[in-house]
């Protein structure tokens, strides 16, 4: 069981690094949301503070390395390179889903290997929602957390991932109970993401009534399960699931509505992502309501070496401060009063 779950871990790094895995035919939205332009900021570049605070941990702007990776020797080394440039750069990460450590103790070094390198940054421990279904020790999950020494969990909800995947787990009956129940016996914040198809407001509200500390909306516009899985069903022969892969590409909440919906409903922090692809894409989404971002799968692909991955958070940054000077910010809280448009593609979707 433990090198299936290995296998597929490592399938899925190697298909995201060489292959196209984006939402093909529908976006974001954000390129819907049109900004309104200060002409007169009344302030200097340089006034631009973009520092937040993300449960206690001080960030040197919103952005956060979303799960990726966990439990082979490939994930060990992009989860040290994300803990450096992370640690260097004033941000936080999520580690990969954490099933492979709760089946094989002898994949804890490629997450341990994150605090081992950044041991004061924020870094947030990832499950997955059939695991919770399905019934788990809590005391293991503890223990893990505590090894680890996390300072969050999240846990994500990937019914589309589960579906089209060759050995997938559909298995979501009592997730929200089981949510409950970890918010109530483990002391870190619970954040629940989805993992590129978004998360609505209904399923927001509940997520808030339970008790979870944030939601990160992960919607579609980015990295697409159902393109992944799909091209992994092919490579294993399994047809049938890769055609339902294809059908289901386009399924989901765009990030942009995803975080409309959530930030209008509930009173959490969200997070945003999926596709969120450059430092005004952050910004759009924080005017939207968001209040901080991550990313994924440009993390990955600029995993090969520090200096790629320092090249890219720095470019993030320098187009997050830049969108902030254009609007007249000077601090992070104030993104919320920014006055914004929406395009009618975006207008028309919002309606219903
Ligand atoms: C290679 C890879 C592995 C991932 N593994 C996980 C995971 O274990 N748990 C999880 O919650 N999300 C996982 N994700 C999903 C991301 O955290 C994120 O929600 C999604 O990719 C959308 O963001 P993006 O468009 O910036 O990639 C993974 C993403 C990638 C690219």
């Amino acid at each position: 069981m433990s090198d299936q779950i290995r296998k597929r871990k490592v399938d899925h790094l190697s298909i995201c690094l060489k292959k196209d895995v984006e939402c093909k035919n529908i976006t974001t939205g954000l390129e819907y949301v049109y900004i309104v332009h200060n002409a007169l900021p009344e302030i200097d570049l340089d006034d631009v503070n973009t520092s937040s605070d993300f449960f206690g941990f001080k960030l040197s702007f919103p952005l956060l390395f979303d799960s990726i990776t966990g439990g082979s020797k490939e994930s060990k080394q992009v989860n040290q390179t994300l803990a450096e440039v992370a640690k260097e750069k004033g941000l936080g990460m999520f580690l990969g889903s954490v099933r492979p450590a709760l089946e094989d103790p002898n994949t804890f070094d490629s997450y341990t290997i994150a605090r081992d390198t950044a041991p004061d940054i924020f870094i947030g421990l990832n499950i997955g929602a059939p695991q919770l279904s399905r019934g788990f020790d809590l005391d293991r999950l503890k223990s893990l957390l505590n090894d680890m020494k996390a300072n969050a969990l999240s846990i994500h909800l990937n019914p589309l991932q589960e579906s089209v995947q060759v050995e997938g787990e559909p298995f979501f009956r009592s997730v929200l109970e089981k949510i409950r129940f970890l918010v109530k016996n483990l002391n870190i914040p619970i954040i629940v993401k989805e993992v590129g198809c978004g998360i609505s407001r209904e399923v927001a509200t509940k997520l808030e009534l339970a008790g979870v500390s944030a939601i990160n909306v992960a919607g579609l516009g980015g990295t697409n399960w159902a393109i992944v899985e799909s091209i992994r069903s092919r490579m294993l022969g399994d047809n049938q699931k890769a055609e339902l892969g294809d059908i289901f590409s386009s399924w989901g909440i765009p990030t942009s509505i995803s975080i409309i919906e959530c930030a209008q409903n509930v009173k959490i922090p969200i997070i945003a992502s999926g596709g969120i692809r450059n430092g005004l894409d952050m910004f759009k989404s924080m005017v939207l309501g968001a209040k901080y971002c991550s990313i994924a799968l440009p993390v990955l692909r600029a995993s090969k070496s520090i200096q790629e991955l320092s090249l890219l958070v720095d470019k993030f940054l320098i187009e997050f401060k830049t969108a902030m000077f254009l609007s007249g910010c000077k601090s992070v809280n104030e993104l919320k009063s920014v006055r914004y448009y929406l395009g009618p593609q975006l207008k028309g979707l919002l309606t219903r």
